[in-house]
């Protein structure tokens, strides 16, 4: 009687695994088109998010295939790539294939990222067949985390249209104020560059007095999150600089956006 019950103890057990084990993995392999999506959904909402047009009850999924037109660009040239489905390029994991990524020279890596993708995508918005904003990915050392965002230049590539942060873990109320809608409502009608073409756009400490002849390039800074607002400004000064999109926006300036 003692082993029979101890068979169907075991018995029991090896059921309630298997039938668990079977939901769980029938579960995980269901929701996965479901959970790719979102995803995609995601992505497509960080990017549309700096661009004004997300406006409420409006459908991300829509939108984004009505205006984005997404290309990888090669850094290194400022060219177009076709190496990469611009529609499936992870430029994070990209970032962390040796064969994908370049270390960036310290002197120049004011983003504090020692790394950076040789391919990276950008986002072209296009309204009645004209290019009215282009996205750009953007990255760096904050104080405690990397913040990841996005900045749309209009099609002058000189105006900021947008800019925020869609990941990073500062403080809450500190550096968090970052995704602060009144501070990133400044950003808006910047110029990110001075007139000889090199990144200018800056948080300063204190408020933008705005009689100013800088004012046009600068944010007002985040009290007591000096050190995230100077990563701000430097983060932003690598990305559109000589060793990141500088020579990409160099050659739209100059062959405007036909390819
Ligand atoms: C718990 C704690 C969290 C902080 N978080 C941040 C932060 O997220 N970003 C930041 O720039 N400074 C943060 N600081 C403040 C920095 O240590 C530093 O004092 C500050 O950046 C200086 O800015 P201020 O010159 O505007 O005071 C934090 C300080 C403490 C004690």
């Amino acid at each position: 009687m003692a082993g029979e019950s101890t068979r169907r103890t075991f018995l029991v057990a090896f059921l309630v695994c298997f039938v668990c084990s079977l939901l769980v993995s029938g579960s995980a392999i269901g929701l996965r088109a479901i959970q790719e999506r979102e995803v995609l959904t995601i992505h497509y909402r960080n990017v549309l998010s700096v661009t004004g047009l997300l406006a409420p009850g409006v459908d991300v999924v829509e939108l984004w295939h009505e205006v984005v037109d997404p290309r990888l660009v090669d850094l290194d040239t400022g060219e177009y790539s076709d190496a990469f489905d611009p529609a499936t390029f992870d430029p994070r994991r990209a970032a962390a294939d040796p064969a994908l990524a370049r270390p960036i020279p310290a002197q120049v890596d004011l983003a504090g990222i020692r790394t950076r993708t040789r391919i990276a995508p950008v986002y072209f918005i296009r309204q009645e067949g004209e290019v009215v904003q282009v996205v750009l990915p953007v990255h760096g050392r904050g104080l405690w985390s990397t913040l990841y965002g996005y900045i749309s230049l209009a099609a002058d590539l000189t105006t900021i249209a947008g800019f925020g942060f869609y990941e990073h873990a500062e403080t809450p109320g500190l550096g968090g104020e970052i995704d602060n809608r009144q501070w990133l409502a400044q950003w808006p009608g910047k110029e990110a560059f001075d007139p000889e073409g090199q990144p200018r756009i800056e948080v300063i400490r204190g408020r933008v007095d705005a009689a100013s002849p800088y004012a046009r390039f600068q944010v007002d800074g985040i009290s007591g999150a000096t050190v995230t607002a100077r990563g701000v400004t430097n983060l932003l000064h690598y990305w559109l600089g000589e060793d990141a999109f500088g020579p990409f926006l160099q050659r739209l300036r100059t062959e405007g956006f036909d390819d």
